[in-house]
């Protein structure tokens, strides 16, 4: 998989990328990141990268002309409906569809090349979202004060879910919500520590109690916390 980030702070990326997980994901050529600078593609004298907004308000608005510049480079073409196979251009603002795992399930399994716009300032000439934009996405109700956090977690989420990213297989398939529901509490040696004993149950080697427990426990702990994400029996929320 290929992923770009276009921004206006690429130093924002600095090293973000280079641990763990994604590190080792970009050695073993499972995936490449770029990261680019908006005010590269900027073609006038200045460089300039956002105006005031038409109408009048508050803040500045990141222009058109470098994004379609940028995204005619990268993807080839400027036309959504001529986009390569695979390709999905990403706009990060707090009005998009919420970023989920189930999502970033998808973008692992279908994409092969991946352009993340960083929106910043008030906002992103609606230009870009109209002509360029595969899937406006936000990763929760909350105002960041740009899209560039957000790029980071979306793309930690997607590279860890590519397949042979993460050591085991198993891994991933285990993670909280890969099954809808938050993840199991996990121990480790000592078995007691200052009087707080591990259950029991994890101690005795029988692995069929051991994913019972495991399921049961991170049941409890989705009612408790999350219990949004139950679904009964008619399909509806709990919540
Ligand atoms: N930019 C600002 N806030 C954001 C959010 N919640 N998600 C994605 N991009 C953003």
């Amino acid at each position: 998989m290929k992923i770009d980030v276009l921004t206006i702070f690429p130093e924002f990326f600095d090293a973000v990328f280079d641990f763990g997980i994604i590190r080792r994901a970009k050695l073993a050529e499972i995936v490449e990141i770029n990261v680019h600078d908006i005010r590269e593609y900027a073609t006038d004298k200045h460089k300039m990268v956002d105006d005031r907004p038409f109408g009048g308000g508050d803040g500045m608005v990141l222009k058109p002309e470098p994004i379609f510049a940028a995204i005619e480079n990268l993807v080839g073409t400027s036309d959504r409906d001529a986009y390569p196979d695979g390709t999905r251009v990403v706009l990060l603002t707090p009005q998009g569809r919420q970023f989920k795992q189930a999502v970033g399930q998808e973008f692992a399994d279908e994409a092969k090349h991946i352009v993340m716009i960083c929106g910043r300032y008030e906002g992103v000439d609606e230009r870009v979202n109209d002509t360029l934009v595969t899937d406006e996405m936000s990763i929760g109700d909350y105002v960041l004060s740009g899209g560039e956090p957000a790029a980071i977690v979306i793309v930690d989420s997607i590279v860890r879910l590519l397949p042979n990213a993460l050591g085991s297989d198993t891994s991933a398939e285990n993670d909280s919500f890969s099954d809808g529901l938050l993840d199991c509490p996990h121990y480790t040696r000592p078995a007691d520590f200052r009087g707080m004993t591990v259950p029991e149950v994890l101690l005795n080697g029988n692995h069929a109690e051991i994913e019972k427990w495991r399921f049961s426990k991170a049941l409890e702990k989705t009612r408790a916390i999350r219990p949004d994400l139950i679904i009964d029996t008619n399909g509806e929320s709990e919540r």
